[in-house]
């Protein structure tokens, strides 16, 4: 396999760059560029690509799907910041924050659209089951959401009802980048497929918690996103979940009567939620949790039936975020 995932990382970059949504009216597509451009992990196009290649397919074939998996994942990323009203996203102003709640709709919509536009050049003959796959994961995203927003109004949620919830708010789509690449490489087994789907779910659920683990102990700046979002919003993250199946009466008070309170100031109830975290060691029970999703992901990457140098850029890639920043 020549390509690193560096090579196939450029690449997506580069696409993206060259990419102009600008039209009139300027209102509504400025937000979906600005979105787009403002950088980003860009995991799910690379996962796209290094779908397509595991199985020996042309990535060249994979690059519209690639971008149009990319599309969807901002779309759903300036309506969630809209649900979770979050004021930053990548280190800038959430298109909501600096255009209001209305035009991030519209331009989410826009670029749900132009994702479409992007999966139709797909290879003909794969379009019907590549836009069934695209369809599910869209729909589950939203049952994700949906359910990540009914949870904050329920006092108790299971860690089973968490893990489904982020399993379809992050976990569904890179698994469904991938299945979608190996789709479109043609040469992929039923088989290898269910498994590369596997190597995404888990590779997402720790993702998803590894996301959580963030909001709370990592550097605002690096992050790009308001420390402590999920706490001021209320969020049945794995960490507060965790956190209130250890704590015993006194610290479980402690921790419900910050997360829930209408009057502490911002910073006040951060720090209060934070501190019955550290008092239970949960920072690192996390983390060790964060590495057995990965580790189970890596698992499934090894059932599959090609050349394990081939699975390299995968595993890397898995590997490289497990110590994530942002
Ligand atoms: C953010 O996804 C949303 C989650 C699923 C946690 P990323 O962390 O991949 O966001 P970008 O695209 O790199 O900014
Ligand atoms: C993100 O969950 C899931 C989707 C965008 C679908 P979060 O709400 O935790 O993601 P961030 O932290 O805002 O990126
Ligand atoms: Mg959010
Ligand atoms: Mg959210
Ligand atoms: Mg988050």
């Amino acid at each position: 396999m020549s390509n690193s995932y560096e090579e196939l990382s450029n690449l997506i970059t580069e696409k993206i760059n060259k990419l102009n949504f600008i039209k009139e009216p300027e209102s509504l597509y400025i937000p979906v560029d600005y979105c787009l451009k403002n950088g980003g992990k860009r995991i799910r196009p690379l996962m796209t690509l290094l779908g397509c290649k595991l199985f020996g397919g042309n990535t060249d074939d994979a690059v519209n799907a690639a971008i149009g998996l990319e599309l969807l994942h901002n779309f759903t990323l300036m309506h969630d910041d809209i649900m979770d009203e979050a004021p930053i996203r990548r280190g800038q102003p959430s298109v909501y924050k600096k255009w209001g709640t209305n035009t991030a709709i519209l331009s989410g919509d826009a670029m749900l659209v132009l994702a479409y536009n992007h999966i139709l050049e797909v290879p003909e003959d794969k379009l019907k089951a590549i836009l069934e796959v695209f369809n599910t994961s869209i729909t589950e995203v939203c049952e994700g959401q949906q359910y990540d927003m009914d949870f904050e109004t329920r006092k108790i949620v299971s860690e089973d009802e968490y893990l489904n919830m982020i399993r379809l708010k992050t976990a569904v789509l890179p698994a469904n980048c991938l299945k979608i690449g190996a789709m479109i490489s043609g040469n992929a087994s039923e088989e290898d497929i269910f498994n590369l789907y596997k190597f995404g779910e888990y590779f997402g659920l720790a993702f998803q918690i590894q996301d959580d683990w963030l909001d709370i102990y990592s550097d605002e700046k690096v992050f790009g996103k308001k420390t402590g979002g999920d706490i001021l919003a209320k969020k049945k993250t794995w960490l507060f979940i965790k956190a209130l199946s250890k704590a015993d009466d006194k610290l479980k008070k402690t921790l419900t009567d910050a997360f829930y309170s209408d009057c502490l100031e911002n910073n006040e109830k951060i720090s209060i939620v934070k501190s019955v975290y550290n008092a239970l060691n949960i920072s690192n029970i996390a983390i060790r949790e964060i590495e057995l999703y990965f580790n189970q992901a890596l698992s499934y990457l090894d059932k599959i039936n090609v050349d394990d140098e081939d699975k390299k850029p995968l595993r890397d890639l898995a590997k490289g975020l497990m110590n994530r920043e942002y």
